[in-house]
């Protein structure tokens, strides 16, 4: 694993939001304040674009893979679905036939998403504590949430998702890896930057960057879904808009 920094997303400077310190992991409350700062510049689905071009793109990318995973008859499940801009892009490549929920910590994040789903599919809180107890899904899938958690931490995760999965459930997971399929001038362009930033932070030449988690390499995923228990693990990478590196999948069956 390395550890993963950055410095905004979604238009929203960190620094503009209250955080302990920079080396301390974002807490429910960093994402409330986060997602609250986001809709002052979104009011619309439409806005995206204008705030991060490549938030849309990147993550249309990642719908359009999720569609193609889905089966007919599957209940599914998003686990920390942020803005719900994939599940929005979901919803409307389903027309009107998925049998789509979404858990989120932060309720600001689901101001606009919330709108497209009756309140009985939308769970606001920790996974699992806010599912109802009766519920199991046949597809579980989260992007871009493994990050915050350490491998003893995402291997409990996991197996608490296994216990919300049908017989025959599937667990999808999305996020980027240590291990793109990339060209060896783009690994070497990532290590020199990797190694300057710091410096360049240091001098005050570059904003500072606030610590978020962890990446991981393939091998390490495969791990943590191995230790929770699950089989018939398949993986790849999603091409996914202007980042070269694009997204790692990892999915895996309940059995
Ligand atoms: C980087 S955002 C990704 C959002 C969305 N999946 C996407 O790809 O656009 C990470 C999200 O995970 C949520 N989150 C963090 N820990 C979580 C947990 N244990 N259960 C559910 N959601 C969580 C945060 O509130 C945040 O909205």
């Amino acid at each position: 694993m390395r550890k993963l920094y950055e410095r905004s997303w979604l238009g929203v400077e960190f620094i503009s939001i209250s955080r302990p310190s920079p080396q301390v992991l974002a807490s429910p409350v960093f994402w409330e304040d986060f997602y609250q700062a986001a809709f002052q510049k979104i009011g619309s689905w439409n806005e995206i674009d204008r705030v991060d071009p490549d938030f849309r793109k990147t993550r249309t990318a990642v719908a359009e893979f999720i569609f193609g995973r889905i089966e007919s008859h599957d209940v599914i499940l998003s686990i920390g679905c942020g803005v719900g801009w994939i599940e929005h892009c979901l919803l409307e490549l389903g027309q009107g036939t998925l049998h789509l929920e979404v858990t989120e910590v932060a309720p600001a994040a689901l101001t606009l998403i919330r709108q497209e789903l009756s309140p009985s599919r939308v769970h606001q809180g920790f996974f699992p504590e806010c599912i109802p107890t009766d519920r199991l899904y046949s597809l579980i899938f989260m992007v871009d949430i493994d990050f915050a958690m350490d491998q003893s931490s995402l291997t409990l995760f996991l197996s608490k998702v296994k216990g919300r999965l049908t017989g025959e459930g599937r667990c999808l997971l999305i996020s980027p890896t240590l291990d793109p399929p990339v060209s060896l001038w783009w690994t070497l362009l990532r290590a020199v930057k990797n190694m300057l930033t710091p410096l360049l932070e240091s001098v005050g030449l570059s904003q500072r960057k606030y610590f978020f988690g962890w990446y991981r390499h393939k091998e390490e995923f495969y791990r943590v879904f191995s230790q929770a228990g699950y089989s018939e693990l398949s993986e790849g990478f999603i091409p996914a808009g202007p980042n070269p590196a694009g997204y790692y999948w990892i999915e895996a069956r309940n059995s």
